[in-house]
């Protein structure tokens, strides 16, 4: 048992290591009983996971039946909605705070709680770096709103109503009326936005209690599969099964499926590649075209689809999902249990085809990221076909250029732009460099003159990130960012865009050298300011590009368990 490394022996060392725990627990708390952190990303300043509280006390009720030690571990937790510049320059932060956390003190296995977008990534990054058993239980999301008599996703729906406004076909005031009905209970955010792709993720990587994710904060269930969780991470430990012998390629390929199948948060790309390089598992960001390319869209949810996360859980949740791809999953991939995670996919029954179609009548046939490559992204750019218009998939428009955050801010309703809707919006400044933090912007809002004539999607290229709640026909994650030295420093406005999903092709249509011999624009590297100290600047001095997973480079990998100094 690791925790005997410091409570084991009658020395000084293990005397004070014991008597500084009395506080709370009685001596036989020491008698080679697995102690069990439950590392709880619950804050008042990240309302998703508020409730987490309540869920560490049933799983805390687990782990003490099962014989265990039950620790609180509060942990760095992020507000998706709440931290400013953005929630992603904190992500690696709190994945390296937590890591030391969990080595540098005496646990034996480790509960993650998590929910909010970046909270179960960085989790999963922070315990595979450890590689101590360990266990996540998913916050979940919260149950649906409605608004105006019909339900009313939260995030999605937001850009929606807000388009509405900018529209002037929804009164400013409707709109803040709304803003009651959208939240209506604790938990995540209900569209299959970050915070569903990856508490879902998490299961499909094998990593929680099979059966758990996606079941709605609110409903009591949670709490019973929270209980069980601390049951089971004692079983854990005493099987030594790490996050290593359970998050392999399979079952990162499977979680690709998954990805598809649920038609989940691009966002998921960034987080999948980031613990993958912490586990040393071989993972590209190709993977997931190859992968997920020619899986079928099989849920309607938000932001693409219509239904939320409670009709998921209701019309028969992951399982019911997985079940209809279970041919693409690899059988090999086990999970926190020991156990396949197909064997738990046998007679899953479907309770509402409309919410999860068959696998023979798909919402789409291919549901998967696409990643394109061009001289605008020699490694890479996403795209997510299920949340794009199928008539801009191929499309050849003239540039509309912005250099920052700030300058389409400036600029986008300015009556005298000149764009059209065949027009390619560019921003850059936006990767994690470059903004620093790769900021969820790509999704850019439309030019007010356009909306009023009724368009309602362009296409749209960047180097940020896009919020796992929009849509559109949107390019992300461009490599190398502008900030970086990508090519898209060098584009102009009036420059040929030319976008071929189906080729995976993303060009800027120049003569041959042109675009080499180029200087990037002297405005984009003024927008990007490098920072001078603190988190920020070794975040901008370190952090790896999009394709990735934009973790620092000094953290990609693990450096297990073991500290072998200590002083007192
Ligand atoms: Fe927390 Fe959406 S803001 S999950």
């Amino acid at each position: 048992m690791r925790s005997a490394q410091w409570y084991g022996g009658d020395d000084r060392n293990s005397y004070i290591h014991r008597a500084w725990m009395r506080r709370g627990l009685p001596a036989d708390a020491f008698d080679g009983r697995p102690h069990i952190a439950i590392a709880n990303t619950a804050s008042d300043l990240t309302p998703c996971n508020s409730h987490l509280d309540e869920v560490s006390r049933s799983v805390a009720a687990g782990i003490q039946q099962a014989g265990g030690i039950a620790l609180n571990l509060p942990v760095v937790s992020i507000g998706e909605t709440q931290v400013r510049p953005t929630a992603m320059l904190w992500r690696n932060m709190a994945a390296m705070a937590i890591e030391e956390m969990l080595r540098a003190n005496p646990i034996d296995g480790v509960v993650l709680l998590g929910g909010c977008d970046k909270t179960i990534p960085a989790l999963l990054m922070a315990a595979s770096s450890v590689d101590i058993p360990a266990v996540v239980v998913p916050g979940g999301p919260m149950l649906t709103g409605t608004f105006r008599g019909v339900p009313l996703g939260c995030g999605t729906d937001v850009w929606k109503l807000s388009e509405e406004v900018r529209a002037g076909t929804l009164s400013a005031a409707e709109f803040q009326r709304s803003q009651g009905s959208m939240i209506r209970s604790r938990g995540h955010c209900n569209t299959m936005g970050t915070a569903s792709t990856m508490g879902l993720l998490a299961e499909v990587l094998g990593m929680t209690l099979p059966g758990i994710a996606g079941t709605p904060a609110p409903d009591s269930r949670l709490l019973e599969g929270a209980h069980a969780t601390g049951v089971l991470a004692v079983e854990l430990v005493g099987k030594d099964r790490r996050p290593s012998a359970v998050m392999t390629r399979a079952s990162f390929l499977n979680a690709i499926v998954a990805l598809a199948a649920m038609g989940g948060s691009t966002n998921a790309v960034v987080h999948l590649l980031a613990i993958a390089g912490r586990l040393g598992v071989e993972l590209t960001q190709d993977d997931f075209d190859r992968t997920g390319s020619g899986v079928p869209l099989l849920v309607d949810l938000q932001p693409a689809g219509r239904f939320l996360m409670d009709d998921l859980y209701r019309a028969g949740g992951l399982h019911a999902v997985l079940a209809e791809v279970r041919d693409l999953l690899d059988p090999a991939a086990v999970t926190v249990t020991g156990q396949s995670l197909v064997d738990y996919l046998n007679g899953v029954p479907v309770y509402d085809r409309e919410v999860i179609r068959a696998r023979d009548e798909p919402l789409q046939s291919d549901a998967g990221i696409a990643v394109l490559y061009g001289n605008l992204a020699p490694d890479g750019a996403v795209i997510k076909p299920a949340a794009a218009s199928p008539e801009l998939l191929r499309h050849r428009g003239p540039a509309v250029v912005f250099d920052s955050v700030e300058d389409l801010q400036a600029r986008l309703d300015d009556p005298a732009l000149e764009v059209t809707a065949d027009s390619v919006l560019v921003l850059r400044g936006c990767g994690p460099k470059g903004y620093p933090g790769m900021p969820e912007v790509s999704n850019m809002p439309l030019p007010a003159k356009l909306l009023a004539q009724g368009v309602r999607d362009m296409v749209r290229i960047c180097d940020g990130r896009m919020s796992g709640t929009a849509y559109g026909t949107v390019v992300l994650h461009v490599t190398p960012e502008a900030a970086a030295g990508g090519p898209l420093a060098k584009v102009r406005t009036g420059d040929m865009i030319i976008l071929d999903v189906a080729s995976r092709r993303l060009e800027v249509d120049l003569p041959p050298g042109e675009l080499e011999a180029r200087e990037p624009s002297p405005a984009a590297v003024r927008a990007y300011a490098a920072p001078k100290r603190g988190w920020e600047r070794l975040y901008v001095d370190t952090v790896g590009q999009a394709n990735t997973g934009a973790d620092l480079s000094f953290l990609v990998g693990s450096s297990g368990s073991q500290v072998s100094r200590e002083s007192h």
